[in-house]
């Protein structure tokens, strides 16, 4: 089994449109459990549609359980209870192509959790920030994800607060959506700065420190979390230009390529008509049954998911 995390501190840099197209295009040969751990819970109401998503809201069938679990001991760690099977085939019933695909949405109060988190202690401080650190490792263990899935994906919030760091000490491996905008290209550096040397670190810190013996390691914990690849998504079109893209994304593709090398992959991800269609009708680029999904942008994604498929399962 495979664990990774599509991240970055950044909003709106396609991290949902990439976990999305990436557990699809996973699950054609493979079981994949999607799991959606931004409270703002797009991912969800993609998957699920408003109407399912409410439902798994009403029955607390959230990943909010898993974090609740610490924050109120009377809630139990949940089990697979929370996990919808064959989520896209749920939604409408003529989505039957991802039997494989299962899901587990987030809802807003996720937001709120995640600030109990952060204030709440029990004895050994460092044991205890161990532990909501290894939350959605625990869950994973505690449904035995091994047996049952071949991929995890994540759908991480745009922050790199104590939710994140769940999914990264989860994951094998971690992927960077990003926009060839000035800022975002710099942000890359922070981030994976950030992950390394601060999330990993403290991590491992927090694991000797408090003395966590060995058989209480979530088997799902994974210390040394590596960048799988970073995605160049989002780019605009120009339309005249030689190049086919801007002059300033073109500049900020081929600095970014200088400074990240092999870990950019080679696919680029364009603004294209098309994909929040798909993404908005909860199905992926390839499903779309509509004239405005072009060949072009379906090979897009898939070269895309190809790509980073051999990347994480190196
Ligand atoms: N390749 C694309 N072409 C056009 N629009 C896209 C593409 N990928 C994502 N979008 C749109 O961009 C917005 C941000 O994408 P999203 O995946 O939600 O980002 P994030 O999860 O990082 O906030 C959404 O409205 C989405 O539909
Ligand atoms: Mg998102």
């Amino acid at each position: 089994m495979k664990k990774v995390s599509i991240i970055n501190f950044k909003g709106g840099v396609g991290k949902t449109t990439l976990s999305f197209h990436l557990a699809a295009y996973l699950a054609q040969k493979q079981r994949v459990l999607l799991i959606d751990v931004d409270h703002q819970s797009s991912l969800s109401i993609v998957v699920l549609g408003a109407k399912l998503w409410e439902k798994s809201l009403k029955k607390q069938s959230t990943v909010n359980r898993v974090f609740e679990s610490f924050c109120n001991r009377k809630i139990p760690m949940p089990g697979a209870e929370i996990v919808i099977k064959n989520a896209l085939h749920h939604q409408d019933p003529r989505y039957d192509f991802y039997p494989n695909l299962d899901f587990v949405s987030a809802q807003f109060e996720l937001d709120d959790t995640k600030i109990d988190l952060a204030s709440t202690n029990y004895g050994n401080a460092n044991l205890s920030d161990w532990e909501k650190r290894t939350l959605l490792a625990s869950w994973l263990d505690q449904i035995d994800a091994q047996k049952h899935y071949d991929y995890v994906v994540f759908d991480c919030p745009p922050a790199t607060k104590i939710v994140s760091q769940n999914a990264l000490a989860a994951s094998d491996s971690y992927v960077i959506p990003v926009i060839p905008d000035d800022l975002s290209s710099r942000g890359v550096t922070h981030f994976r700065n950030l992950v390394e040397t601060k999330i990993d670190k403290k991590l491992d810190y927090l694991r000797t420190s408090a003395r966590v013996p060995q058989g209480d390691v979530p088997t799902n914990f994974v210390p040394d979390t590596r960048l799988a690849g970073i995605v160049i998504f989002l780019v605009k079109h120009a339309g005249r230009a030689i190049s086919g893209y801007t002059n300033i994304p073109t500049e900020q593709i081929a600095a970014l390529r200088r400074t990240w090398g092999n870990d950019v992959i080679q696919a680029i991800g364009k603004n294209k008509i098309g994909v929040p269609e798909a993404v908005n009708a909860g199905v992926p680029v390839w499903n779309l049954r509509a004239n405005n999904v072009t060949p072009a942008v379906k090979n897009m994604m898939t070269s895309i998911c190809e790509e980073l498929k051999t990347r994480i399962d190196k």
